[in-house]
């Protein structure tokens, strides 16, 4: 990732988590610009910058969650908006990327979803996109721009820290998720396990086996998302059939479809644990962490602050 010179910093929230934009407001020390977003009467989304941008380093904060083609053409209008007016740069702060699951094409007569995604974001102006534990690492390859994806457990850890588990195994619901585990295990002091998952149609999860040692242990169950629940709810189910003592989970994404909460509330895990990339619902079963400090240093590496590290 390249740090750019130091140009006027302009923070821009698209309005799918004014939350998150005001805590990185805080963090940064800037204020905070909203963008009008409206709609005519015939469903044509409508959005509006009333700031002079001319010049200026923008700064989109809106993670493309559900409703996931609303936030996305937000953010598309909004890139090409502030380009047409004159910005020197224009970065997305999309902390949760809709599609990404769709990376590959399921068969014959599928999209690429993930790669049209990053296209429309390029053409529309785009310089860079910056992230949060996107689903498939490879697929920043296969955007037109360049991607920072931050990794979302240097602000997990702590708090996984703090509940002081023991005799821990760290564990990925499915293959595709075993690189993440073992990058939590060797900080927890912790082994790894995964577990063999199909998905006989979308949004189905069926565990199958559980590959590794978890009899009588603490489990971690580590996820890049919840949507419908079922990975996590099924993978504990699975656990607790092969001897686990406790099982605990933790998930960056909070994409939380319709049945999700009643789902992993029911799950009978211990500690569960998300970040605000997305919007969170309060539930007393739920621990969030803000995501906000490690957009903060990815912001201020962009803007070539002499002290900031690159964050990746
Ligand atoms: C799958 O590859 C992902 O890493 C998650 O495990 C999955 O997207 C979670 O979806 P759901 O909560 O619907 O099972």
């Amino acid at each position: 990732m390249s740090a750019v010179p130091s140009v006027r910093l302009l923070l821009l929230s698209g309005g799918a988590h004014p939350a998150l934009a005001e805590n990185l407001s805080r963090e940064l020390k800037v204020p905070l610009v909203t963008a009008e977003v409206g709609a005519f009467a015939d469903g044509e989304t409508h959005v509006r910058v009333a700031r002079d941008v001319r010049d200026a380093a923008v700064f989109i904060v809106q993670p493309t969650c559900p409703p996931v083609n609303d936030h996305l053409m937000v953010l598309a209008l909004l890139a090409d908006a502030v380009r047409a007016a004159g910005a020197a740069r224009v970065t997305g702060i999309v902390p949760y990327l809709g599609y990404a699951r769709q990376e590959q094409r399921g068969g014959p007569g599928d999209p690429r979803s993930a790669q049209v995604v990053g296209r429309l974001l390029g053409v529309v102006g785009l310089d860079h996109l910056v992230t949060v534990d996107l689903h498939a690492p490879a697929l920043e390859n296969a955007f037109p721009m360049p991607v920072t994806v931050l990794h979302a457990e240097e602000v997990l850890m702590p708090r996984v820290r703090s509940w002081g588990l023991h005799n821990l195994v760290v564990v990925s619901p499915d293959a595709g998720g075993l690189k993440r585990a073992q990058r939590y295990a060797p900080a927890l002091d912790a082994s790894v396990a995964a577990i063999a998952k199909d998905r006989p149609r979308p949004d189905l999860a069926v565990p199958l086996h559980v590959l590794g040692d978890v009899r009588d242990r603490a489990c971690l169950l580590v996820d890049d998302m919840a949507s419908t629940g079922r990975t996590l709810a099924g993978a504990a189910d699975a656990l607790r059939r092969a001897g686990a003592r406790e099982v605990h989970a933790l998930f960056t994404h909070a994409v939380m479809a319709p049945g999700a909460e009643d789902r992993l509330s029911a799950a009978r895990l211990g500690k569960v644990l998300t970040t605000d990339t997305i919007p969170v619902p309060a539930a007393p079963w739920l621990e969030v962490v803000s995501i906000a400090p490690l957009l903060a240093r990815a912001v201020r590496y962009l803007c070539g602050e002499g002290t900031a590290t690159d964050p990746r």
